[in-house]
C-alpha cells in the first residue's frame, strides 16, 4: 500500500490591521481625523477600499477604540476589533493579539497601517506583498529624503545640517510575520512602548533589519489641517 501523502503545508496568508483608535489631535477636526469626510466619505473608508482590492489579503481587521461604533454595519467587507489603545503602538499590540486569538498564525503575515493614510494604493501595497513574501524579515513602505535636513538648536535656528544621504522617511504598510512582530512589540509592553512609532523600530530593536521598499509622497498621513484639502483634491484626481 502506498504511503498517505504528507499533509500539505497551510498556506502562508496575509491580514491587514488597520489602527484607528486615535483621536487626530493635531488635526483640529471635529471627528477623530479618520472619520472625517473627504471627498464624500470617512478617510478610513478610502483606506478600506485601497485594501479590498488587494486579492492577496485575506482579512482586514480595523483596531477602534472600545465602544467606538462608527464602522460597525452588516455585512461589512472588514472585521472590527474593539481593543484600541491610549498610543498606536498599543493599539497595535492589541491588534496582533487580537489577530492571534481569532483565527491567525503566528507565521502569517501581517500589513500593519495607519487608517490616516488614506490614499494608499492597490498597486503600492502589492509592491510590498511582492517584495515581503520572498523576504525572512519583512519591510515596509518608505521615502529617500529628498529635501535638505536641518537639525533646530534651541532658538528656533539652524544648528547643523544632517546629511540625507541614505535617509528614508518610514511609511505604512509595514509587513512582518505576525508572530514575530508581536513578540518584537511584547518586549516592549512593560515600558508602556515608549519610542516604538512604527513595527520597523520594534522589530529593529529585536534585531532584525526590514526592507525598504520605495513607497510614494502621495502616501502622506494625514495629521494636519491643510493635509486635508491635499488629500481631497488628489482623491477626487483619481476618481475624475
Ligand atoms: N492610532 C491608534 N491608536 C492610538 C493612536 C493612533 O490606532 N491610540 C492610529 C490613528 O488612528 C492613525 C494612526 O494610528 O490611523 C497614525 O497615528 P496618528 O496619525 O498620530 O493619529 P492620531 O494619533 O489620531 O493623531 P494625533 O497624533 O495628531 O493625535
Ligand atoms: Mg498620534
Amino acid at each position: 500500500m502506498a504511503a498517505p501523502m504528507p499533509s500539505p503545508a497551510p498556506p502562508v496568508r496575509c491580514h491587514a490591521l488597520l489602527p484607528c483608535a486615535g483621536s487626530g489631535s493635531r488635526a483640529g477636526t471635529a471627528l477623530p481625523k479618520q472619520y472625517q469626510p473627504i471627498a464624500g466619505q470617512p478617510m478610513v473608508r478610502h483606506t478600506l477600499a485601497a485594501f479590498a482590492q488587494v486579492k492577496r489579503i485575506a482579512q482586514v481587521w480595523v483596531v477602534v477604540s472600545p465602544g467606538d461604533d462608527t464602522l460597525r454595519t452588516s455585512n461589512a467587507a472588514f472585521s472590527i476589533a474593539a481593543c484600541g489603545g491610549v498610543t498606536r503602538a498599543e493599539s497595535v499590540f492589541n491588534g496582533l493579539n487580537h489577530l492571534l486569538a481569532n483565527g491567525a498564525a503566528p507565521s502569517d503575515w501581517v500589513l500593519v497601517h495607519d487608517a490616516a493614510r488614506c490614499l494608499v494604493t492597490p498597486a503600492q501595497i502589492d509592491a510590498l506583498i511582492d517584495a515581503c513574501l520572498p523576504d525572512g524579515v519583512g519591510g515596509l513602505l518608505a521615502l529617500p529624503l529628498s529635501d535638505t535636513l536641518k537639525h533646530a538648536g534651541a532658538d528656533g535656528r539652524v544648528d547643523a545640517t544632517i546629511d540625507r544621504e541614505g535617509k528614508w522617511l518610514a511609511q505604512t504598510p509595514q509587513m512582518f510575520r505576525i508572530g514575530a512582530l508581536r513578540d518584537a512589540y511584547a518586549a516592549h509592553a512593560a515600558s508602556a512602548f515608549a519610542g516604538i512609532t512604527d513595527e520597523a523600530i520594534a522589530m529593529e530593536a529585536a534585531g532584525h533589519a526590514p526592507l525598504l521598499v520605495r513607497g510614494s509622497a502621495q502616501n502622506f498621513k494625514v495629521t494636519y489641517p491643510e493635509d486635508f484639502a491635499l488629500a481631497e483634491a488628489i482623491l477626487n484626481s483619481r476618481n475624475a
